[in-house]
């Protein structure tokens, strides 16, 4: 695993942002893996500059780690809207190359089914961007999630509804259940950029980085992938 630890969120960012943006020059017709949540957000807005000076997303195809189960793609917190919001709208990608589980699919397996489909047919995922909840998980992959998983219907962790509540207006709005890619999709991407920022995410990076491999720590499984870089601020690293 490279790691790099760098000052604070924004450097977390720019280093992020900047080997998308070598990916995409080498490959332009480059698949990512992408995430939501707080942590790429500075990476997305960088890559919107990066857009606005000339970088060309026409042949781009992205597949989202996760969804929640219940929230269509209007609803605010649902990660369409997200992706829409900061990043798709705002670029020249082809919307019909941005792919993110259908939250409101009414036979789920079969979505999780078509989903694995869709990325094989994209011939899998160059890079992938990950962030890590304070439990470990990465995607929607809770504790205990098995290495073998493929994409799959998630019953969130009590401490991911926790975490994510600050996006809605209460706890109870927060869906209880998310689809998300498993350990082996996003193991079988050909390289991988996990970001953190912040010492809530310290003890998640130190137990994903020196723990045992375990499906406790779903992170932890990364130090079995051939290309991860971990890109870290000083706060998240601090326990390293
Ligand atoms: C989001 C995702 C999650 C988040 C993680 C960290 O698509 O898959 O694994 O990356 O929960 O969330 P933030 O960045 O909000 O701390």
């Amino acid at each position: 695993m490279n790691i790099v630890v760098v000052a604070n969120f924004d450097s977390m960012s720019a280093e992020a942002a900047k080997i998308v943006y070598g990916q995409i020059m080498r490959k332009p017709n480059s698949v990512l893996g992408l995430a939501t949540g707080s942590t790429p957000l500075g990476v997305y807005k960088l890559l919107v500059e990066y857009h606005n000076r000339g970088m060309d997303f026409s042949r781009v195809t992205t597949f989202n780690l996760d969804e929640y189960v219940g929230l269509g793609p209007d609803h605010p917190q649902s990660y369409r809207r997200y992706m829409h919001e900061h990043l798709f709208s705002k670029v020249n990608i082809n919307p019909e190359r941005t792919f993110i589980p259908n939250g409101l699919a009414e036979d789920l397996e079969a979505e999780c089914r078509r989903y694995d489909e869709l990325i094989r047919q994209a011939g899998g995922i160059d890079l992938q961007i990950l962030g890590i909840g304070t439990n470990g998980h990465i995607g929607f992959n809770e504790p205990g999630t098995e290495f073998g998983s493929t994409t799959h219907v998630v019953d969130l962790a009590e401490s991911t509804i926790r975490d994510n509540a600050r996006f809605f207006e209460s706890i109870d709005q927060v869906p209880t259940r998310a689809i998300s890619m498993g350990i082996k999709s996003i193991m079988q991407a050909k390289e991988i950029i996990l970001m953190a920022s912040g010492g809530s995410k310290a003890d998640a990076i130190y137990a994903a980085v020196h723990g045992p491999v375990t499906t406790a720590v779903p992170a932890s499984v990364l130090q079995l992938h051939p290309s991860v870089t971990l890109v870290v601020d000083q706060a998240a690293a601090s326990k390293l």
